[in-house]
């Protein structure tokens, strides 16, 4: 656990057990923010086929780490990342929405990139939603660059629409 700053933010490493509780959280912020842009039907396909408890647990035991952050004992975001080699791949990044510009992304971020740093990773990927505009500024204010683009399909006929970002660590 990192200690609390001066902002009350503090980040720690999640275990198997916390596979619900960071559950309800993707429930919470990607129902939110994501039904605007790609509609209900694909928001609940996806949390069910990637953010559901049984999915974080598929995750974790695959080796992706996930850290959730805190503010006091409020838990109000998260992260995922997983060691791909050269290219440590930013899997998600969730802030919830009252919790929002107060710095806890670039805290997520900050710790992804020291993950892969030790990792000897050259770089830190990401893709986004191509019409996810505020996310996308966020992370050009984070330092990742747009790089590509990749349409990939998920199933029952939805795709993910996204672009490929990087940052250079
Ligand atoms: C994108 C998201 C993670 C940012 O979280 P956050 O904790 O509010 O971000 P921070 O406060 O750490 O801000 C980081 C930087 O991005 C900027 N920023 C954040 N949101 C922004 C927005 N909507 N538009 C423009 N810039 C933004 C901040 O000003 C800050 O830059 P600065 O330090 O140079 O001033 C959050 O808005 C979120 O969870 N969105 C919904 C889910 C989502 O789309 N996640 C990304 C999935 S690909």
């Amino acid at each position: 656990m990192s200690r609390p700053d001066d902002t009350g933010v503090t980040i720690r490493r999640a275990e198997q057990k916390d596979a619900a509780l960071l559950a309800a959280l993707a429930r919470e912020i990607w129902t939110e923010h994501y039904t605007p842009i790609i509609g209900a039907a694909q928001v609940e396909y996806m949390l069910e086929e990637f953010q559901s408890e049984a999915a974080i647990r598929r995750d974790i035991a695959q080796g992706y780490v996930y850290d959730i952050a805190y503010v006091n004992r409020d838990a109000c975001g998260y992260s995922a990342t997983r060691n791909d080699g050269e290219s440590h791949f930013l899997s998600k990044l969730y802030v919830r929405k009252d919790c929002r510009g107060r710095g806890i992304a670039r805290m997520l971020v900050n710790r992804a990139v020291q993950r892969a740093r030790e990792a000897g990773a050259k770089t830190l990927r990401l893709t986004c939603n191509k019409h996810n505009a505020g996310s996308l500024a966020a992370y050009a204010r984070l330092g990742f660059a747009i790089v590509g683009e990749c349409v990939t399909p998920i199933g029952s006929g939805f795709v993910m629409d996204d672009y490929i970002l990087e940052k250079k660590l």
